[in-house]
């Protein structure tokens, strides 16, 4: 392969010209609360079939938003993830988090660990969506509602997955999405919060705003979380384009699924009724007995010019802000960062280009 091969590219090459609309923004000067954060909003409101979206300026923010409104003393959610699940919770307040392990299959929060922890009442649970495998939401709503708890989806990498035929979204007291540039659908940056509860909504659009309603009366301490005219208009152009989008996520991931070896390697496993977005798709080398291993093999790909991840290693409880707090029974979280490899996926991905990537991860194995 001559060009070295990305980690990701952003899925904006089958986007349409946009010129016209973009110099229509400028020339308007209506660069927030315009026109393409109306039809953005409407059209997300139809797709995920939920009640209120609320665009803001990232996941990172939404995340933030919704543990300050909901303000609960203990949060529950699995270190296989992305730090901002947990830092966001940190920076709003909360200061007891309690990590659960990860369910050694599907790689989402793992329901009996759940089940044993005894969630603490009026508490928040935080599953995450990984990688677009939607968790089992039935379950966990039923865990939650045994002790009074709320249920919160960091949902950043799901927005166009799906569970029992219904879009991810809906479910639980609320979901965030993101829309930044890695994700299957992305605004260039900025973030959706998702949510059936008006009143939750009603509050979480005033924090979009500094925490007024249009008054300058600060009434709960909100930030600057707008989407601007131009990102709104990008994620608005994508959103009409998902289902291509998506498609062809799908079908690099079943030409990486034709081509790997699975005597070498297992894949994340997603339920017959659920679809994933495989915002990431990651492999797990059988025989790898340590993070070592797994990193020589990282050199390798890196010597044939293929560049990886390794989300999300270290997890976060091994995150030096967070080690020094009571962590035990995370072995499935452990033994997975210590795996992990994540393969590159995106829009402009050639498939000669996938079947070169399998090529050089058979061969390491067959020696
Ligand atoms: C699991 C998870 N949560 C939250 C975020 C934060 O989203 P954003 O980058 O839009 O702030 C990310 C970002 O990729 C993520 O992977």
């Amino acid at each position: 392969m001559d060009n070295p091969i990305p980690f990701f590219k952003a899925p904006t090459q089958p986007l349409r010209n946009l010129g016209d609309e973009f110099n229509k923004i400028l020339k308007s000067g209506i660069l927030i609360k315009g026109e393409y954060n109306k039809l953005f909003e409407e059209k997300l409101t139809e797709y995920l079939n939920v009640k209120n979206v609320i665009l803001v300026s990232s996941g990172t923010i939404g995340l933030t938003y919704l543990f300050r409104v909901l303000n609960p003393k203990k949060v529950y959610m699995p270190s296989f993830t992305f730090g901002a699940t947990a830092t966001t919770a940190t920076w709003s307040g909360v200061d007891n988090i309690k990590f659960i392990d990860i369910d050694s299959k599907k790689w989402t929060i793992n329901i009996e660990s759940l089940e044993t922890e005894g969630i603490e009442d009026n508490s928040v649970i935080i599953p995450v969506n990984l990688f677009g495998n939607p968790c089992d939401f039935n379950r966990i709503q039923e865990i939650a509602d045994n002790s009074k708890s709320k249920v919160i989806y960091d949902a950043a990498h799901s927005l166009g997955s799906s569970y029992h035929s219904e879009k991810v979204g809906s479910q639980g007291e609320a979901q965030v999405f993101s829309l930044s540039p890695t994700k299957v659908l992305t605004s260039a940056e900025g973030g959706i919060i998702t949510t059936n509860n008006d009143d939750l909504a009603e509050q979480l659009r005033w924090m979009v705003e500094w925490g007024h309603k249009g008054d300058y009366n600060t009434i709960i301490p909100g930030l600057n979380a707008r989407m601007s005219e131009v990102h709104a208009l990008i994620g608005y152009e994508s959103l009409l384009i998902i289902d291509q989008l998506s498609d062809k996520r799908h079908s690099q991931v079943e030409s990486y699924k034709k081509e790997l070896n699975t005597e070498y390697f297992s894949f994340q496993e997603i339920e017959n009724n659920s679809i994933s977005t495989f915002k990431d798709f990651a492999i797990v080398a059988k025989s790898l007995k340590s993070r070592e291993e797994r990193d020589e093999l990282i050199n390798h790909l890196a010597n044939k010019k293929i560049s990886v991840k390794t989300y999300f290693d270290p997890p976060i409880h091994k995150h030096d802000f967070y080690k020094n707090n009571n962590h035990e029974n995370l072995i499935n979280t452990e033994s997975l960062s210590d795996k992990i490899i994540c393969l590159p996926v995106f829009y402009s991905l050639q498939d000669e280009e996938i079947l070169y990537i399998s090529k050089v991860l058979n061969e390491y194995f067959n020696k």
